[in-house]
């Protein structure tokens, strides 16, 4: 079955000759933050099965997960590979991506999932925050037209990834009379994993691969993956981040308004070493 009917853009879409390379090509921040978000949506499939099995009995959802989202997200790791090979050739990305899918492979295991569905479904609000806050701040980082377009393009997937697990998780709130303190701690539980481990992987096998002559020297690891989160960091959309952080508690007016300024905080920590 061709899935290319269903996704809301294809690849053929964009069109990488008229990548203006030399708007891009000097940001080595920019290369490793797109080369290792390219890593984490082309290993989606290894965390996207175990979400499919976790949902086991809810065809409406499961159903989605398979025939929808994970095509999409596999579809953002083939499109943000394209345009880093076109822009950096000299980069060996299928090395990079074999060496970070075999580790990755290792780590991401359906432990990680919250066993109450319900909350799995909150956290889920939580990575696509994540991501839609991700190519946002990508789209505000660069002027080059083709990485505008595409970081458009799945930013809006992501946003429309969230909405989907944000009415499903209401779904389950209801049914299985899930609080709010449960939700929060869930929602903070996994905003603190995002950090460590799919981008920090990533991270390592780009820059093992980048610069193989510092491949086990830690201090210029950090140094120079630091310098590219601080590049994200300085454009992380934080309002819009916040507010889909919160929805999820439906909180009243006044104190959604308090929590606010700590959970800004947080979100810019995300991205910080
Ligand atoms: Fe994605
Ligand atoms: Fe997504």
């Amino acid at each position: 079955m061709s899935y290319a009917a269903t996704l809301p853009w294809t690849l053929e879409k964009l069109d990488l000759s008229r990548i203006e390379i030399e708007k891009v090509r000097a940001n080595e921040d920019l290369f490793l933050l797109l080369c290792s978000s390219s890593f984490v949506e082309s290993g989606s499939d290894l965390y996207t099965h175990n979400l499919v099995d976790h949902f086991a009995g809810d065809d409406e959802l499961q159903g989605w997960l398979r025939d929808h989202w994970e095509h999409e997200e596999l579809q953002h790791g083939r499109a943000l590979a394209a345009y880093v090979k076109h822009v950096w050739p000299e980069f060996d990305w299928d090395t990079g991506f074999r060496n970070f899918f075999a580790h990755y492979g290792s780590v991401c295991t359906a432990e990680e999932l919250e066993p109450n569905r319900g909350l799995e479904l909150a956290a889920r609000c939580v990575v696509e925050t994540g991501t839609a806050s991700l190519y946002r701040a990508l789209n505000d980082v660069t002027d080059e037209p083709v990485l505008r377009e595409l970081t458009n393009l799945i930013k809006s997937d992501e946003v429309r990834h969230y909405k989907h697990f944000y009415q499903h998780f209401r779904v389950y709130r209801t049914r299985d009379r899930i609080g709010r303190l449960s939700t929060f701690r869930t929602l903070l539980k996994r905003l603190r994993e995002i950090k460590n481990e799919d981008s920090d992987i990533a991270l390592r096998h780009v820059f093992n691969v980048r610069y193989p002559e510092k491949a086990h020297d830690d201090a210029e690891f950090r140094r120079i993956t630091a310098r590219a989160e601080g590049l994200l960091k300085r454009h992380i959309p934080a309002e819009m981040t916040v507010k889909m952080l919160l929805r999820p508690l439906d909180l009243p007016p006044k104190l959604n308004a308090m929590l606010e300024w700590p959970l800004t905080r947080i979100t810019e920590k995300l991205f910080l070493h």
